[in-house]
């Protein structure tokens, strides 16, 4: 019955996250509101954030599980991907940790984590399964066989989807993070009436740089004769901004089910919180007899519970970090 207390400082979110035996007791997280008036994440201002709320969210989340740290049989942190200043806060935490409690150190990779998410709460899906990954950082489609054995079938060339949203949001003039408002307002848009660049992509890659520009092309010339063109339109926007990123991400998770021929698919990241891509979901898969499984919205964003999770598996498999092992902003998937 290993006790796993794990921790995540990726990017601007700390949390720390208590797991028993599989079973995650708490998952806390301090949200950063400094970053809302730059219009982004600012890295020195969240590795700040971070050596702040770090003690006290470790102490919420081991109050909220009812365990002390002498309960703790080991310590999971995220490794990479992330911000390096952020990273190195929960790692040298993690660490200090570690060598204080004389306690196993488990090193993850926070976009394994984002995969294994799916495994917290029941119904599991089943392996294999493909997992779609959507976040303001990155977009992938991920082939698990097993919890340690992840590997990625396509992935992104340029921005990730939910940079597609915030992108694509703040050329219209609206704050950061975009993609939430661009989801209210579609809902009231039509998705077909303006038409933006699809890229054609080799295998299960995307691309979504040139949708940005698509957009920006668009807005100049239709601003010149009407200043207040997006104003007018902005539902009409944001619904089809919202379907070319949704039919981008489908094709090719479609196109992966079916030359795979898996058809347990799965979701992680914060994009999986938009409406239309858990309809687009819900609707292919019921077209294709897909198994969708979708985690609860606070298992999407970042969070410690996936970090928990992935602990959890390298401890089963006895897959532990010695003490020089070092945050790193980008690393291979291993
Ligand atoms: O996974 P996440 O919380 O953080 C990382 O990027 O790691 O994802 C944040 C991204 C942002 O780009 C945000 O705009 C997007 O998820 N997002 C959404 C929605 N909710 C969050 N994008 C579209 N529709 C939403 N409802
Ligand atoms: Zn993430």
């Amino acid at each position: 019955m290993p006790t796993i207390l794990a921790i995540e400082s990726s990017c601007d979110d700390t949390s720390a996250s208590v797991c028993r035996d599989g079973a995650i007791l708490s998952n806390f997280i301090a949200n950063q509101t400094v970053h809302e008036q730059y219009g982004g994440v600012v890295p020195e201002l969240a590795s700040r954030a971070h050596m702040q709320n770090i003690v006290p969210v470790v102490d919420v989340a081991l109050q909220q599980a009812g365990m002390a740290l002498t309960d703790i049989d080991a310590i999971g942190f995220t490794q990479a991907p992330g911000l390096i200043g952020s990273l190195l806060v929960g790692a040298q935490f993690a660490k200090s940790l570690a060598i204080a409690l004389d306690k196993p150190l488990i090193a993850v990779h926070h976009m394994q984590a984002h995969v294994l998410a799916n495994l917290i709460e029941e119904p599991r899906p089943q392996f294999p399964f493909l997992c779609l990954t959507v976040s303001g950082g990155h977009t992938q489609i991920v082939l698990a066989k097993a919890p340690n054995d992840l590997s990625v079938i396509g992935e992104t060339i340029d921005d990730a989807a939910g940079e597609a949203f915030d992108k694509s949001a703040k050329i219209m003039g609206l704050p950061y993070p975009g993609g939430p408002l661009i989801d209210k307002y579609a809902a009231t848009g039509d998705p077909k009436k303006y038409k933006f660049a699809e890229p054609q992509m080799e295998g299960y890659n995307f691309s979504f740089s040139g949708l940005k520009t698509s957009v920006l092309y668009f807005l100049q010339k239709e601003q010149k004769a009407n200043p207040v063109f997006v104003k007018e339109n902005l539902e009409d926007l944001c619904a089809s901004i919202q379907h070319t990123i949704i039919n981008i991400l489908m094709k090719k998770l479609q196109k992966a089910a079916e030359e795979t021929g898996i058809k347990t698919v799965c979701i992680a990241g914060g994009v999986s919180a938009n409406s239309g891509l858990r309809s687009a979901l819900k609707q292919t898969g019921e077209a294709l007899g897909w198994n969708v499984h979708i985690p609860a919205f606070a298992y999407c964003t970042d969070n410690a519970a996936m970090i928990a999770i992935t602990a959890y598996h390298k401890y089963l498999v006895g897959d532990f970090s010695d003490l020089s092992v070092s945050a790193t902003a980008r690393a291979e998937w291993s």
